[in-house]
């Protein structure tokens, strides 16, 4: 009998190398991480020490501090960041969608028929919000249009999960909470119990890689929706109180705001006004 692989044998994570790790994933991308996550930095940074044939977490931060073209930086992100979502996640946002926002920005484009559709789903992950998003557009205003026209972008700041999202094949458990028609519509079967995500839904979605404490976004015109849920809970306050009010400027008067049902904007730091929970909209016509 073939015997068991021994575990890989995590590295030692000196206090050292674990501020050099917090204070990078703060300083660079605004994320905090407690003491408790220790165990979850060695192991993940091991396999990449690893990989690289190296020996050590102080030889890895080298490594890292002298790549000079980001990849190091890139891949150090992709390990540690957590790109959880799935399919239809916190329902009663989009059922908002269908019977609030979509009606009346159905209305504004019928008046104005140059009217841009804008809605951009910040931290994207591996696509399943935003392709929720994208059929229930397509669902609402029916098939004649290719998509196109309904700008919907997705960003993170995970290549690797921007390349899943791009690719758009998924485990039927994260498909779980979709009804059974729009599983059916929007969904082909890829094997071994996959789903991939159908053509015309993926070509509604522009992918972007974006680090949402940079300190200017590059778009020229505003959101309609903006979805940033269940990114925020990785910082601190007073980055999250900035990205906020980053956010409240890229809205449209009259467009809104959504945030995981687990996060809450402090009244007295809300430039939005709240409409119903992890809801909020910019005032405006
Ligand atoms: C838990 S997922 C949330 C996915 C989806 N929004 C949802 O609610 O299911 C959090 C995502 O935020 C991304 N993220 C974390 N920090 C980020 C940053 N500074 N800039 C952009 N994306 C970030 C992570 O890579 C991850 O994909």
């Amino acid at each position: 009998m073939e015997k068991a692989k021994p575990a890989e044998e995590v590295l030692p994570l000196s206090d050292t190398d674990y501020n050099f790790v917090a204070s990078l994933l703060y300083d660079r991308f605004g994320i905090q991480i407690g003491s408790q996550k220790r165990v979850l930095v060695a192991g993940r940074l091991t396999k990449r020490v690893r990989q690289l044939g190296l020996a050590s977490f102080a030889e890895y931060f080298t490594y890292l501090r002298a790549d000079n073209s980001g990849n190091e930086l890139s891949e150090f992100i992709n390990r540690l960041t957590t790109n959880h979502s799935f399919f239809c996640r916190e329902k009663d946002h989009y059922d908002f969608l269908r019977s609030t926002v979509l009606p009346d920005l159905k209305g504004r484009m019928d008046r104005d028929p140059r009217y841009e559709l804008r809605m951009w789903s910040a931290g994207c992950a591996a696509g399943e919000e935003v392709y929720t998003l994208a059929m229930v557009l397509r669902d609402f205003f029916g098939p004649s249009t290719d998509g196109s026209d309904l700008g919907l972008l997705a960003t993170d700041i995970s290549l690797q999960a921007l390349k899943a999202a791009k690719e758009g094949i998924y485990a039927a458990a994260k498909l779980s909470e979709l009804s059974t028609a729009m599983r059916s519509s929007y969904f082909r079967p890829a094997g071994a119990g996959l789903f991939e995500v159908a053509p015309e839904v993926k070509r509604m979605v522009l992918f972007k890689r974006l680090n949402l404490m940079a300190e200017k976004y590059p778009f020229k015109n505003p959101f309609d929706v903006i979805f940033c849920r269940n990114v925020m809970i990785y910082f601190d306050q007073a980055s999250r109180s900035s990205l906020i009010h980053s956010f409240y400027e890229h809205v449209k008067p009259g467009g809104y705001f959504f945030i995981g049902h687990s996060e809450t904007i402090p009244r007295a730091d809300c430039p939005f006004e709240y409409v119903q929970p992890a809801i909020y909209r910019k005032r405006g016509p």
